[in-house]
């Protein structure tokens, strides 16, 4: 495992300065790296001055921990303030060539045993490493939004990653106080495939008779939560939610998996610039109604993620985890599937089977499997 001391960000919007911030309160240095001077400063005074000025007027922190922290955090518009980083992780914008140039750019630029890190949400990391000399100190970091809140935090493992690089990488994550799981390089690595499959599920079944506050009723009654997944949504922003069910469905529907698609009304709604409108009128009560929307979107939770475990992409544990942690559900899908006992978990699965979402897992091809361990 290496020692970290001093961490560079690219990129010091939403979620690279959230991250910054979760790095300083660790006791590690910070530069980041924008575009050019005026978004440093810009940057600096949005998320560092009066985000850490709001937390001492909350009184969360008191002013000398914001001077310790804006002490640690600097910018800069040049890659050759990052040489002294042991430690980089890039959150620019999404976009595929911009982030291969940006690691091209860092590789020249970062001492040779200094670890490079993506914060990508949709591309896979070994072809954003492309062009890095030294594949074997190149990996994933990914968070979740809110970054200064959520605590989970995928390592993602491509397939040259070293494990001193996947150590080095599992120990800062500990010391940031997240919870870190262990993911391989696959398309949106482990949660946001569940994640980004539900919602897609469950937006499909809006129509005249499901509203808005309907789907919203089922999705908080078959997962126990307090925020359901159409709130969700809305907090993501839809046209996240557009851009990234449409990256899963080009890299996984019709594949090996398969996936379900990305229907027209998320679009549609999207496209309208507006959220949805979780108060669009009664939640409908008609039981059976209800009870078809609950069953797809659960068959499809234990398929995507049955799909996940067969193709190694993380552990049972992990997953478990990771979806607890990340998306706040009391109970992650193999819980969910053992409380709910095997044959009706079957019966789901063979559901999302059916409807053409996936191809059957290997694990319920023969029948009813035994229960989950976890
Ligand atoms: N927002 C989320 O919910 C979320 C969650 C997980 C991961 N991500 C990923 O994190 C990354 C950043 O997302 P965001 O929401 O913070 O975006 P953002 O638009 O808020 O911030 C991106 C920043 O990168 C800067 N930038 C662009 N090119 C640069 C370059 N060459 N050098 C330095 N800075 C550059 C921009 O000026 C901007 O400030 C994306 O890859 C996104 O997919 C986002």
């Amino acid at each position: 495992m290496k020692e970290i001391k001093t961490v560079g960000i690219v990129g010091f919007g939403v979620m690279g300065a959230a991250i910054g911030l979760n790095a300083a309160a660790a006791g590690y240095k910070v530069v980041f790296k924008e575009l050019n001077d005026e978004l440093v400063a810009t940057m600096y005074a949005k998320w560092v001055v009066k985000a850490l000025e709001k937390r001492v007027a909350k009184g969360k922190i008191i002013q000398a921990d914001m001077d310790g922290l804006t002490s640690m955090i600097e910018g800069t518009s040049s890659y050759d303030d990052l040489a002294a980083c042991d430690l980089v992780i890039e959150a620019a914008i999404e976009k595929m060539d911009l982030k291969i140039q940006i690691f091209e750019d860092l590789s020249a630029a970062c001492r040779p045993d200094a670890i490079l890190v993506s914060n990508t949400s949709t591309f896979l990391i070994e072809k954003l490493m492309e062009k890095v000399d030294i594949q074997e100190r190149t990996a994933g970091l990914h968070y979740f939004f809110p970054a200064n809140i959520n605590r989970l935090v995928e390592v993602i493992r491509q397939k040259n990653t070293s494990d001193t690089t996947y150590e080095t990488l599992m120990g800062f994550a500990a010391k940031c106080r997240k919870v870190a799981i262990t993911v391989k390089d696959f398309p949106g690595f482990a949660i946001n495939p569940v994640f980004i499959s539900s919602y897609m599920v469950l937006d499909s079944f809006l129509g005249d008779s499901l509203n808005v506050a309907t789907l919203e009723d089922i999705s908080q009654e078959a997962l126990n939560l307090k925020y359901g997944i159409m709130w969700v949504q809305n907090g993501s922003g839809l046209g996240t939610c557009y851009h990234a069910g449409a990256s899963m469905v080009d890299y996984l529907q019709g594949g090996e998996i398969g996936y379900p698609g990305v229907p027209e009304v998320l679009k549609t709604q999207f496209e309208s610039g507006k959220p949805w409108d979780l108060e669009d009128g009664e939640a409908l009560q008609n039981p059976a109604a209800r009870k078809a929307v609950k069953d797809s979107l659960l068959g499809n939770i234990f398929t995507i993620s049955t799909h996940l475990i067969e193709k190694d992409v993380v552990s049972v544990k992990d997953l478990e985890l990771g979806v607890c942690t990340s998306l706040a559900w009391p109970q992650g899908p193999f819980s969910l599937m053992n409380a709910l006992g095997m044959e009706e978990s079957a019966r789901l699965v063979s559901l999302a089977v059916e409807k053409g979402y996936y191809n059957m897992p290997q694990r319920f091809a023969g029948g009813v499997p035994e229960p989950w361990e976890i």
